[in-house]
């Protein structure tokens, strides 16, 4: 029997109406007494279980823009995370930022919806691999990739986002570097600081899609295209790019610059993301969706504010060292504009 709560009565019409003039663009209206339920029901249960959502970027619109409290690049998130009142944090989100925000709040209730939204770069190496890349390099520091398990970041000397990878390989002041998991982004990282990087040999699943040869196509057909690269983009991507930054590196020079047309290669959620926020910018993408980002919905949100599970919970013995490395990221970069949703 259907869940009367869950009915699109007027009431809920009403109240969702402001939300669904934003999405209008993007979400179909048909869709919408689906979607509005859910979205009036977990604003209720929010309020009260004092909650917040904490939304990364390539979440889907309706979840973006229509049940998070604070939207965001993993670097961001972490941040937001470190600083919140709330009793109950439910991460849309994969996994490792789930673990995260956990790190950042281990007397709170961590909530991630599905357990099962992982990260090709994150499954690619594991704790005992930092340990021999630490033993064939002795003394040389190690930097991760936040898109790591809370059990690696617990191995290695600080993190980064791609958002601050840079500066922070750069603030260790040392010519060598060991940078896991993305290959591409250690590339990148290698390129832009002068520093020698011993990198492992991950990457993500959606942005090694991307091809220059595809980039050199959408620049004949469309003019004025402005092309935003995500650094996990392969290098041949990356040197055709006219900017190379973290989603909310993206973001920020879409908001700021407002060219007509944007080329996004990043994951396509946030384009619509972007489509809904700033319908003035054209976003052309070519569409490759993150499938572990995919796995959180408004249902299995909305089922997790109820139940108050599935909690994110981390082995005592690596919270410890693996918060540190952490801390010691945020430590080097300074917090940037407000991200609230
Ligand atoms: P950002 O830190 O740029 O948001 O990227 C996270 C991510 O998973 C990219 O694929
Ligand atoms: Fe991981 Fe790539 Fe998905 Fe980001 S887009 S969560 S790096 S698989």
């Amino acid at each position: 029997m259907p869940n009367a709560s869950l009915a699109y009565t007027p009431e809920v019409a009403a109240a969702t109406r402001p939300l669904y003039q934003r999405l209008a663009r993007i979400v179909p209206e048909a869709e919408w007494p689906r979607h509005a339920p859910l979205v009036h029901a977990i604003a209720r249960l929010k309020r009260e279980r004092r909650a917040i959502v904490l939304a990364h970027n390539y979440q889907a619109p309706v979840i973006f823009h229509g049940v998070a409290d604070i939207v965001g690049d993993s670097l961001a998130l972490a941040r937001e995370a470190s600083r919140t009142d709330a009793e109950v944090i439910v991460v849309a989100g994969v996994a490792f930022m789930a673990e995260t925000v956990k790190l950042m709040n281990p007397d709170k209730i961590v909530l991630i919806p599905d357990p099962a939204a992982g990260c090709s770069l994150a499954a690619s190496i594991g704790p005992a691999d930092v340990r021999a890349l630490r033993e064939m390099h002795p003394g040389v520091p190690v930097v991760a990739y936040v898109n790591t398990s809370a059990a690696v970041k617990a191995e290695v000397d600080v993190c980064c986002t791609s958002g601050n990878a840079v500066e922070v390989v750069e603030s260790l002041g040392v010519p060598k570097v060991i940078f896991l998991p993305d290959a591409w982004l250690a590339h990148h990282v290698a390129g832009k600081t002068g520093v020698e990087i011993v990198a492992w040999t991950g990457s993500c699943e959606v942005h090694v899609r991307f091809s220059g040869e595809e980039i050199a196509e959408f620049r004949e057909s469309y003019d004025d295209l402005v092309v935003l690269a995500h650094p996990e983009c392969r290098p041949d991507v990356l040197a055709v790019a006219d900017l190379v930054g973290s989603t909310a590196a993206m973001l920020d020079y879409i908001e700021t610059r407002r060219p007509r047309r944007v080329l996004l290669l990043t994951e396509c959620a946030m384009g619509d993301n972007v489509s809904a926020a700033i319908p003035d910018v054209e976003v052309v993408r070519p569409c490759h969706l993150c499938p572990h980002m995919g796995l959180i919905t408004l249902d299995n949100i909305l089922a997790s504010l109820e139940t108050l599970s599935p909690r994110v919970e981390i082995d005592p013995a690596v919270a410890g060292p693996a918060q540190l490395a952490v801390e010691r990221m945020l430590s080097v970069t300074p917090a940037r504009r407000p991200v609230h949703g």
